[in-house]
Formats: C-alpha cells, structure tokens, sequence
C-alpha cells in the first residue's frame, strides 16, 4: 500500500515537473517544445490581445485564436529563424508597416479568420516586402471585398507558390489582379469568400502556373469562354457546391483536351435529377482525368 502511494506520489511529481516545464520561461502562458532541432512556440488560445516577447532562436509560432487586434510595426523583427507563423482566429483589423520585419526566413503565414477587410489599413504598400521567403499564404475569410486579390499588394512575393485568398470579381475588380503574373512559382490557388458571378477567360488569365484551382463554394452564376484557357499547367480542379447549370460544365470540361488535367472534384456541382449530356462524358473521356470525385 505505501509502496503505491509513494508510487503515486512519484508519478504526480514527475508529471507535473514535465508540464510546468513545457511553459516557456519568458512568457508562462505560452508553451514551449523542440522537435529535432526545431523549437515550437504554442500561445494559442490564452486570449492575448499584444504578441508576447519572443528570443529570436524560435522556427514555429502559433498565435491561433486570440484576440490580436492590430500587429505593430517591428513585433517581430528578431524572429529571423521562424518560418512558420499562424495567426489566425484572431481579430486582425490592421497590419502596421513594418508588422513582418525581420522575418527574412518566413515560409508559410496564415491569417485567414481574421477582419483583415480595411484595405490599405489592413495591407499598407510595401507590407509584405520583408517576407522574401514567402511560400504559402493564407489570407482567406477576412475581406469580402476581395481586397488583397485585387490591388497590387502581393506582388513582391517572388517565392510564393500557394496562395488561399478571397476573391470578388466586380466592376471595381473586373479581373484577378495583374500582379500575380510575375509570381510564376505560384502553382496553388484555394478561395475563402468568393463571388466571381462570370467566370471568364480572363478571370485567371495572369495565373498562368496554376496546377492546383480549389474555387469550391464561389459564388459563379455564369461560365464565359474558355475559362481555364491560360492554366495551361493545371492538374487539379475543385468546383465542388457551385450550383452549374449544365452548360457551364460543358463549357469547363471542353478545356480539359488542351491542359494536363489528371483530377476533377464536382461534388454538389450538379443539380438534383439533372441529366448530363453524352458530349460531357466524351470530353472527359478524351481528357487526361483519371480521377472524378463526385458525392453528387
Ligand atoms: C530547445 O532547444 C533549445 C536550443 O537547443 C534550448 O535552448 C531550449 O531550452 C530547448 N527547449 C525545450 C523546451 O526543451
Ligand atoms: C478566453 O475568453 C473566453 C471568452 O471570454 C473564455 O470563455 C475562455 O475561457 C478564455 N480562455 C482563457 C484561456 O482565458
Ligand atoms: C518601424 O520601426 C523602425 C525601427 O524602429 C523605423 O525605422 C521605421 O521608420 C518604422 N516604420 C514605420 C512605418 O513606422
Ligand atoms: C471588423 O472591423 C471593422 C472595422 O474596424 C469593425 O467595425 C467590425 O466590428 C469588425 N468586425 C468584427 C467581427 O470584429
Ligand atoms: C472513350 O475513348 C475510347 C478510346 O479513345 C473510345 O474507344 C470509347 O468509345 C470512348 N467512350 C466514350 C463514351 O466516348
């Protein structure tokens, strides 16, 4: 019996000592662990409102589900090991110049949750300059008006190669921005909010790297042209739950015998009881899809 107890005792201690040890010691609400060589940071969920001081040895960050308002100019100009940073879940209104200072080996950013819907207040020219290691940004479901698509801002992303984003074609935006015609890295495109309405030869048309299109959930009321004319690269194709009407897939799958098409999803993309046309199946047929994935 005491041998159990002490046993217990000893289990408790060590197990407490292991947990207390995981907080990080410049900051206790954060935990802190390596993983081989790398050293993670983990202060989600604690509600911080201000990002908390960080040594510049860390390579993870995780700022998940807090309450961050606005990220001040220099927040991070130490932090030039990190290359992963996640800030989403937040309440993001504003991203001050200055905001990714410092953070020269940054390859993946997420920021999508967040009210990043202020435009120029929200991305501020020259904002994304520092992150010259870019390879994946996150930004989706923060603007419905599709701000960051639209304007010039993410262009000196030269090493981006995954971009998720919202998307609003209007008459303010009448086309994707023509910015992304110099990220020729940029092989994956995945939409957050997205109203496209006309989806049109030059929809996409600076896109031209494109091998991965995931527009699932967009808005599109009408297919114009050739819509995948300029992706000319593009293996994948997501167009799950937008309602189509028949013709529009037509016109969609008549592209697919000049690009090198291999997986096609379409879930919820056709309407109930709606009988597809032989010529589809044709086209398919002669496509290179050798995957179709369909919860119809
Ligand atoms: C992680 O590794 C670094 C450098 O080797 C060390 O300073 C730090 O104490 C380690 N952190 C943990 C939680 O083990
Ligand atoms: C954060 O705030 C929410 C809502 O006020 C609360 O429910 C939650 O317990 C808080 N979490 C922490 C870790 O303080
Ligand atoms: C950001 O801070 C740096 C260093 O303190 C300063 O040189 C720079 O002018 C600041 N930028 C802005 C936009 O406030
Ligand atoms: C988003 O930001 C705007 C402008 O600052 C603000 O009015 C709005 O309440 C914010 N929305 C949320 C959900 O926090
Ligand atoms: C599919 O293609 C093959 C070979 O190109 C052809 O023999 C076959 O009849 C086609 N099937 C349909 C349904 O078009």
């Amino acid at each position: 019996m005491i041998t159990l107890i002490i046993f217990c005792i000893l289990l408790t201690t060590i197990y407490v000592k292991d947990t207390t040890s995981l907080r990080c010691h410049f900051d206790r609400r954060c935990m802190c662990f390596n993983i081989t060589d790398e050293q993670y940071v983990d202060c989600s969920n604690i509600n911080i409102t201000t990002i908390p001081n960080l040594p510049s040895n860390i390579n993870f960050l995780n700022l998940k589900s807090n309450q961050i308002i606005l990220i001040s100019n220099g927040s991070f100009h130490n932090l030039n090991h990190l290359s992963e940073l996640d800030l989403s879940w937040n309440k993001l209104e504003r991203l001050e110049l200055g905001s990714f200072t410092g953070l020269v080996n940054l390859q993946k950013l997420i920021l999508e949750h967040n009210n990043l819907s202020q435009q120029w207040e929200s991305f501020p020219p020259g904002i994304f300059y520092p992150l010259k290691s870019l390879r994946h940004l996150n930004a989706k479901y923060n603007d419905m008006k599709g701000f960051l698509a639209c304007e010039n801002v993410i262009t000196s992303l030269k090493s981006l190669e995954s971009i998720d984003i919202d998307i609003t074609v209007s008459s303010v935006c009448p086309n994707i921005d023509y910015g992304f015609s110099e990220l020729t890295n940029l092989k994956s495109l995945k939409t957050g909010y997205c109203q496209i309405t006309y989806w049109s030869t030059i929809t996409f048309a600076d896109m031209v790297n494109l091998q991965f299109i995931d527009i699932s959930y967009c808005n599109i009321v009408k297919v114009i042209d050739n819509p995948l004319y300029y992706q000319k690269q593009l293996k994948n194709l997501d167009i799950s739950h937008i309602v189509f009407h028949t013709k529009d897939i037509v016109l969609i799958v008549a592209n697919f015998h000049y690009i090198p098409i291999q997986k096609l999803i379409m879930s919820s993309t056709v309407r109930d009881s709606v009988r597809l046309p032989p010529v589809l199946f044709g086209d398919l047929n002669t496509s290179g899809i050798t995957e179709l994935l369909c919860y119809c």
